[in-house]
């Protein structure tokens, strides 16, 4: 589902990583760690053609995001990408409901029970009517994962989705995202400095100006499988 190969990038001179290469395959639950400013957050954004690289190749779902022009690329975050921001990107105009609802409106297909569904997910199913600014944090960055999972998106981006939760809320966060990537055969990306949520990938990846490696043992759950 997404393939990263000799990914580098410097903003100016100032180079923030280089020799990226690692695949997502279908059904994959990744969780990547990485010290702060090392690059994760840039990562995604370069993954989700919001940022263009420097070197290398990326493919999501086939399409070469580091080819395409600036539709395809559009096209391809509307369709096949979910993304969770760290600062959310909620639209404070627009109504709980509506700020979930808006990825189905943009391909034309509005599901009025796939957003109370997702609501109910995150457990926000009471806050449907509200609007950004009368939630807390932690609601806000429940609306921002419903949102980015509500049109079944193929590869899910999630920069520290769970960054601003209690325990309780925050697994209930990663079942559905677990539930995205099992049941619709999605892939996940997670960047995480949880050990809650990287105890639940499959496998855990830890970005270095270097690259990307496998992380410590302490990191992966014990039934991980190493690659
Ligand atoms: N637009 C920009 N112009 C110049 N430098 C930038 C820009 N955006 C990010 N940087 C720098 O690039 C590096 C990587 O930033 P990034 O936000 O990707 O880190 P991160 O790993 O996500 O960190 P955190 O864990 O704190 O979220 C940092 O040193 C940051 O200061
Ligand atoms: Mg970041």
């Amino acid at each position: 589902m997404l393939q990263v190969e000799g990914l580098g990038k410097r903003y100016g001179t100032v180079p923030v990583f280089g020799g990226v290469g690692f695949a997502l395959a279908r059904g994959e639950f990744v969780a990547l760690v990485g010290e702060s400013g090392v690059g994760k957050s840039t990562l995604l954004n370069c993954i989700a053609g919001l940022d263009g690289a420097d070197t290398g190749r990326i493919v999501v779902d086939g399409i070469e995001v580091t080819r395409a022009d600036e539709q395809a690329r559009a096209r391809l975050r509307r369709v096949q990408l979910g993304f969770v921001f760290q600062a959310f990107h909620v639209l404070p105009h627009l109504s709980v409901a509506e700020n979930v609802a808006l990825p189905l409106l943009l391909q034309g297909r509005p599901d009025a029970a796939r957003v109370q569904a997702m609501l109910e997910g995150v457990g926000l199913a009471a806050l449907g009517e509200r609007y950004p600014a009368q939630l807390s944090g932690g609601e806000l960055q429940r609306v921002a994962i419903a949102r980015a999972c509500v049109h079944r998106p193929r590869l899910i981006l999630a920069d520290e989705p769970t960054g601003n939760l209690d325990p309780a809320s925050a697994a209930r966060v990663l079942a559905l995202l677990h539930a995205q990537v099992r049941q619709a055969g999605a892939a996940c990306l997670l960047v995480t400095h949880s050990q809650a949520a990287t105890l639940r990938a499959d496998r855990v990846l830890r970005l270095t100006a270097a690259g990307v490696e496998p992380a410590p043992a302490g990191l992966q759950a014990p039934s991980a499988t190493p690659r």
